[in-house]
């Protein structure tokens, strides 16, 4: 039999909390061979539980606190990353908050939040790891959003931060090409998480159903993100990088139910 796809590698998942997207793609990667380096503000007690059921010698997880907002916290994780493992063959940037409302609400707080955790984190972090991901020609994978592709009522500050992480990706893509890094995006549409549970319950039902329309095949599971990443992060993906690939909305169409602020493309 041959050995699994990330066998002897080592992955830093960012924001890999016990049940959202991160926690899925933790233990897909780990399922599928990888050691892991999970980095967040929170301990992940059953994620970390679940991954030592999944993995056997020599695979293992740590976890590393690091908040984003903190000073110097993305250094000193990176550097225990190279301490604990001494080699990092994948980058998931997808530590992310979301902060819903009308454009003209938007305090300055909240917006400079949203820039520091969900691209100013995601930056500084693969500077970071670079010298380690460089040395193994390694790969990212951010995790952007539908949001940063195609404008959404109401999600202008996150949405913006998420464009910014695509810009991000491509931008880098091409730069590290010459060194073999790739570097690459997933724009999940709404996938069943607490981040989206919370964003959903404060929509009225018509936007729901408007919603629920932008998603032909259905609300996604965290699951579903973890297998795209999983392949882009993979050597079945050598050739492939600077993408910010679609999931779960069909973004070369338009919607057939449109919102009335934006016409066209409107999840
Ligand atoms: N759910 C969706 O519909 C959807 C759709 C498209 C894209 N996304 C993106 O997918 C990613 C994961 O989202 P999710 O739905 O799985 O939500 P989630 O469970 O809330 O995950 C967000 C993660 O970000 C971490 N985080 C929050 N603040 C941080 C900070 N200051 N420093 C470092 N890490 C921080 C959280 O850590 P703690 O748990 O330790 O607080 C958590 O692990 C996000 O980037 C999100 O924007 C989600």
């Amino acid at each position: 039999m041959s050995d699994p796809r990330f066998a002897e590698h080592v992955v830093l998942v960012t924001g890999a909390s016990d049940r959202g997207i991160g926690g899925a793609i933790a233990s897909r990667l780990a399922s599928e061979g990888a050691s892991l380096a999970l980095v967040s503000p929170e301990r992940p007690e059953q994620l970390l539980a679940e991954l030592a059921e999944i993995q056997s010698e020599p695979a293992r997880s740590v976890w590393i606190e690091c908040d984003f907002l903190r000073d110097g916290d993305i250094e000193k994780a990176a550097a225990e990353v190279a301490d604990q493992f001494a080699q990092l063959d994948v980058l998931v940037n997808n530590s992310g908050i979301d902060i819903s409302g009308n454009f003209a609400d938007l305090a300055p707080d909240q917006w400079q939040r949203l820039l520091d955790v969900n691209l100013t984190g995601a930056l500084r972090m693969t500077q970071a790891v670079l010298p380690q991901l460089l040395k193994r020609r390694g790969n990212v994978v951010n995790i952007a959003s539908a949001s940063g592709l195609a404008g959404t009522p109401g999600l202008s500050g996150y949405g913006t931060t998420k464009a910014g992480l695509v810009g991000l990706t491509q931008t880098l893509a091409a730069e590290l090409a010459p060194q073999r890094v790739r570097v690459n995006a997933v724009c999940p549409a709404l996938v069943h998480t607490p981040m989206a549970e919370q964003y959903v319950k404060e929509l009225t039902s018509e936007i729901w159903d408007r919603i629920q329309a932008c998603h032909p095949l259905g609300i996604g599971a965290a699951n579903d993100v973890a297998a795209a990443v999983a392949f882009l992060a993979s050597a079945e993906a050598r050739w492939i990088t600077g993408v910010a690939l679609p999931l779960g909305w069909v973004a070369s169409y338009p919607l057939p139910v449109q919102f009335e602020e934006r016409p066209r493309r409107s999840c």
